[in-house]
Formats: structure tokens, C-alpha cells, sequence
């Protein structure tokens, strides 16, 4: 089964979209207010650490997204309890965890890359873990060698079958010493998912240090682990022989607020994004300051809006963190066709994230592609001749047409672009937006988007 069709199962009904195509009349502003949940990069791993404990874990200000469906699914497979609590609120009961079927395991991954997380918390509760051939993804080839090897370093035995990959602990997992060659998100999650329950000190150097990284720690010392971060990416882990639950509100979604944030900017409009904070966004704010976007912080949320005059070009690397995340640049490019001169965009986390342009370009806007490095510093795609640099000259109005969205953040921004855009444009397969944005329909209706929806 192809990812698009997998993802297309795992979204859908359960999270509310039935649509797989919406036709949208652009031109409108969007106003009004819209409240961000939890952060889909933190809730799905949340989801997972709740295997480590040995009582139930409540998690809180969960969205109602097809990936929170899709992890909901693996650990049912592998024999946690999740109820529902109150709205938003998931109860994980992890007592009588069990081994998995490979064929189960990848009918309910879909094209997600969750099930390489439940791997070390697996193999301290049943000695095994498995990973079915993880699907494609349009965003670079995403490899899992740092998931590999890491695991290998505490001990696991790594065994390739033809369905897929065995791991085994034939006994407890040891701490261990770890540098990562790439601030890998997933790798480090994986390392402190693998530690916190291993035996003795494991030191991880050249760690991710994302936000959504930080609250899966308060979520593990919360559940008895000490972890502490130093300075200079390096994290420490003191195994401890048991953990208990957690409760726990997940930290907001800042891709989405960011992905809102360049919806009012590229529609001309004005949206209050409730439950956006400042800190985890203060890179995303300059950036859009310097575009020429307005914002108000309040406790509740951030106003994003559209002061009027013209937006301006500006030259963007996406990074690591405290850089300019990844998962921002796509709904922002939309924004920088109506900048006044050129804009650049390096892509120097994954080196292919630029597929969704193809479309903006279909629509009236004017990017060139390259494989050089166009920003200050080289990154480790430009002597590979990956095509990670865009640049961007506006101001070019959009007009409608007929797209297909390929990935989460691309396809997002393929919707800011038809709701820019003059004329009527059908966008479909849709249903790949319900992944990480929750409501994103209801939410479309609240800011006065003028669409219709067809199956
Ligand atoms: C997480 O992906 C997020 N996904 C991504 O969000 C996000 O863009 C990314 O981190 C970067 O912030 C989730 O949290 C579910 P990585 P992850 O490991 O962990 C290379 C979204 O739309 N690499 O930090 O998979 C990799 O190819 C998404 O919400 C290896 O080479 O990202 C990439 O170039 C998409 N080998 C770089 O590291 C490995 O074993 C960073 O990837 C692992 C990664």
C-alpha cells in the first residue's frame, strides 16, 4: 500500500474530514480567532513514554489529528488501554503491554515513522520490538541509520527481515556514550525514550534541544527519570529501574500557530491564534517582522495580522533549534510571492522540502530552485546536488488551479495559496492536512474562508 493511500486510511472519519477534495474561492481575508492544541511533535511521543510506566499516564490538550489516531492504534495493538478523559484528555493504562504482529504494527503506521519510537521502550518491557518497512515520505528519503545505531549502542540486537526489522534485548539495555553526527529530532527522542530505563549513565552528545524535545523531558522526569541538559547540545540520563506515569499538558503546536501566522500575512488578514506563546516562536516572529507582518503577544495567544503597506523580501535558513524551523518555511514562501524583490529560502534540514513549489509556481508565482547553497553558511546538502535553495520574486498575484497536496506543511501551504489566490481552485487530497492540523476545516469556517468540501 502506497503512503498517500495508508495516510488516507489513517485520517478521515475518526478526526472528522470525510472530504478529500475542497474547492476554494480565494481572495479573502482571514479573520477572526482560532486556538491551537497541543503540539502534534510532542503529543505522539507522549504517547509512547506512557509504555515506560509501570501506572496509567493522562495527557491533556491532545488535538484531534489522524497521527494522535495513528499512535493511538500501535499502542492498542500492543496492549495499552487509552480512554478518552475530558475533552482533549487521553488516559494511557500500559499494564499488560504485549508483543505486536509486524502485518498489525504496519496496517496501523499508515506512512507515520512512530513505530521506530516504541522500540526502546519495547524492548525494556518485552526484550523485542518491530519495525515494518516504514512508507515513503515526499520530504527526502528519511532514513532511520541513527535510530539503528544508537539502539545497537545500548545493546539491542538488530536483526533485517524481508517484512521489515526485528530487535531483540537478550538482556537489560546499558547506558551508554552517544554523539549524534546530525541534531536528529527522532534520534534524540529515541535515545531518552531508550536511557531513562536503562542500566547506568548514557551521555548524548550533539542532541536536538526542539522544544517539543524539553517537554518530552518534563514528561520523563515527571514519570522518575533524571535527565539533565548541559550546554552545548549534550544530554545526561541517569537509568533508573522504574518509572511511573505521568499527568501532563502538552506543550502548543507552534508549527501550527506559525502556519496560521502566514495565513494572515499572505490573505491580508488578521487571526488570533489562542494558546501561541512567544518563547517557542521567537525566531518565527522575527522572521515575520522583517517581512513586514504585525503581531500582539496577550497571555492567551498571539494576534497575527496584516498592517497594511508592502511585505519585504527576506533571506531565510531553516536550522536546528533556536534556528528557523523547517516545518515554517512552506506556508511562509506563500507570503514571500507578495514580498516586493527577491526572497531566498536554504533548506538545510531536509533535502528535499521543496516539491510543494511546483504547484505555487502552476498558481502565478515565480521561484527558482537550486541545488548551491544560497545562504550565508554551507550546509551538508550543497556538495550533493540536492535541490534545497528557492528563490522567490514577488510581488506575483496567484490565480486558481487544480492541485494536489503532497505532505502536511506543503499541502498547508498549497491552502494558504488557493485562498490568496484569484479565481476558484480545487485542491485535493486534502485529508493529508487532517495529520497535524485539527479542525483545520471548522477553522477555515471560523476566519470566513469561502470553500466547499466534496467527497
Ligand atoms: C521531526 O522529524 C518532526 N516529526 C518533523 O516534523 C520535523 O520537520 C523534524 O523533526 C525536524 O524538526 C515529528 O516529530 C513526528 P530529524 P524527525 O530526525 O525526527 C536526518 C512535520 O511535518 N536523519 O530531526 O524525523 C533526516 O533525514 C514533520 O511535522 C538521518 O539522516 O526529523 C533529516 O535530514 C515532518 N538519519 C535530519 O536528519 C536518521 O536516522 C533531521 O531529521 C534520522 C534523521
Amino acid at each position: 500500500m502506497n503512503s498517500v493511500a495508508k495516510d488516507a486510511r489513517a485520517s478521515g472519519a475518526k478526526v472528522g474530514l470525510e472530504a478529500e477534495t475542497i474547492i476554494i474561492r480565494g481572495g479573502r481575508p482571514l479573520t477572526g480567532r482560532i486556538d491551537v492544541k497541543g503540539a502534534k511533535n510532542l503529543v505522539t511521543k507522549a504517547m509512547v513514554a506512557a509504555i515506560l510506566g509501570d501506572t496509567p499516564s493522562t495527557l491533556r490538550d491532545v488535538p484531534a489529528i489522524s497521527d494522535v489516531q495513528v499512535v493511538r492504534g500501535l499502542l492498542e495493538v500492543h496492549g495499552v488501554t487509552v480512554t478518552d478523559g475530558d475533552p482533549g484528555e487521553l488516559i494511557f493504562d500500559p499494564s499488560r503491554v504485549e508483543s505486536a504482529h509486524m502485518v498489525d504494527i504496519d496496517a496501523h503506521a499508515g506512512s507515520s515513522r512512530i513505530p521506530i519510537l516504541f522500540c526502546g521502550p519495547l524492548l525494556h518491557r518485552l526484550g523485542e520490538a518491530f519495525i515494518p518497512d516504514l512508507g515513503g515520505c515526499r520530504i527526502g528519503d528519511r532514513p532511520i541509520d541513527f535510530h539503528l545505531e544508537v539502539l545497537a549502542q545500548f545493546g539491542a540486537v538488530v536483526e533485517k527481515l524481508p517484512s521489515g526489522i526485528r530487535l531483540s534485548a537478550p538482556e537489560r539495555l546499558r547506558g551508554t556514550k552517544i554523539s549524534l553526527p546530525y541534531p536528529s529530532v527522532g534520534a534524540t527522542e529515541q535515545v531518552l525514550l531508550t536511557s531513562v530505563l536503562a542500566e547506568g549513565k548514557t551521555e548524548l552528545a550533539g542532541a536536538a534541544i526542539e522544544p517539543e524535545i524539553m517537554d518530552l523531558i518534563n514528561i520523563l522526569q515527571k514519570m522518575g527519570a533524571i535527565i539533565s541538559v548541559d550546554t552545548d547540545r549534550v544530554i545526561r540520563i541517569e537509568g533508573v529501574s522504574k518509572l511511573k506515569g505521568y499527568s501532563h499538558r502538552a506543550l502548543f503546536d507552534r508549527n501550527e500557530a506559525a502556519s496560521w501566522a502566514s495565513a494572515a500575512l499572505a490573505t491580508e488578514g488578521d487571526i488570533f491564534v489562542g494558546g501561541a506563546k512567544q518563547e517557542e516562536l521567537l525566531t518565527f516572529l522575527n522572521i515575520f517582522r522583517k517581512v513586514g507582518g504585525a503581531f500582539d503577544i496577550a497571555d492567551d495567544g498571539i494576534r497575527f495580522y496584516h498592517p497594511g503597506g508592502e511585505l519585504k523580501p527576506v533571506v531565510v535558513e531553516t536550522d536546528v533549534h533556536p534556528g528557523f524551523m523547517t516545518d515554517w518555511q512552506q506556508p511562509l514562501v506563500v507570503a514571500l510571492t507578495k514580498a516586493q524583490g527577491v526572497s531566498i529560502v536554504h533548506e538545510t534540514v531536509y533535502e528535499q522540502r521543496f516539491g510543494f513549489v511546483e504547484a505555487l509556481v502552476q498558481m502565478g508565482a515565480n521561484i527558482q530552485l537550486h541545488s548551491e547553497c544560497l545562504g550565508s553558511s554551507p550546509c551538508r546538502f550543497g556538495q550533493r546536488n540536492f535541490v534545497h535553495s528557492a528563490v522567490i520574486s514577488g510581488p506575483t498575484p496567484l490565480h486558481g488551479a487544480d492541485i494536489e497536496i503532497p505532505d502536511l506543511r506543503g499541502g498547508f501551504s498549497h491552502l494558504i495559496a488557493a485562498l490568496t489566490a484569484e479565481g476558484t481552485s480545487r485542491v485535493s487530497n486534502v485529508g493529508i492536512i487532517s495529520r497535524g492540523y485539527e479542525n483545520f476545516i471548522t477553522k477555515l469556517q471560523q476566519l470566513g474562508a469561502d470553500f466547499s468540501l466534496e467527497a
